[in-house]
């Protein structure tokens, strides 16, 4: 229930963000590339969505590495991770929507899907 309700809050903001950026750009919800996604604090937020959804779906693939991200403020940091990842034998991309509040200690898996 109270799970149900923050994803769909989140993914208003989502939706809201995308919005935003694309058609004035006003205001705090502005996706920003990520330069630099050789950062451990990125790749961690990497790591932690493979290892979310191999606990939600009963996966097991692995991170490889981060190809592409992006981020925006809102209730805490949102990330776009473009992530490739292996079964153990063939390589896969996936992108993943990550929320993460530093301040309340919450990381949360929003979106997981295969490219
Ligand atoms: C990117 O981050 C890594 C790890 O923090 C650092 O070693 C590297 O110098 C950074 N690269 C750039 C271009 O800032
Ligand atoms: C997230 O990143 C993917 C891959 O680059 C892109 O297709 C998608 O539109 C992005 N979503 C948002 C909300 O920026
Ligand atoms: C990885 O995925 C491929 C394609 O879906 C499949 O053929 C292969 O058996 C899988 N390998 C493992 C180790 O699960």
């Amino acid at each position: 229930m109270h799970n149900n309700l923050f994803t769909t809050t989140i993914l208003i903001l989502f939706f809201f963000s995308n919005y935003s950026a694309a058609h004035d750009g006003i205001g705090c919800g502005r996706w920003k590339p990520m330069l630099n996604i050789t950062n451990p604090w990125v790749v961690d937020i990497g790591k932690f969505a493979v290892h979310e959804h191999n606990k939600q779906d009963h996966a097991s693939i692995k991170f490889v590495k981060l190809l592409k991200g992006e981020q925006v403020e809102a209730i805490g940091t949102f990330y776009n991770l473009t992530i490739k990842t292996t079964n153990g034998s063939v390589d896969t991309t996936c992108w993943t929507l990550v929320c993460d509040d530093p301040f309340v200690q919450v990381r949360r898996l929003v979106l997981f899907k295969w490219f």
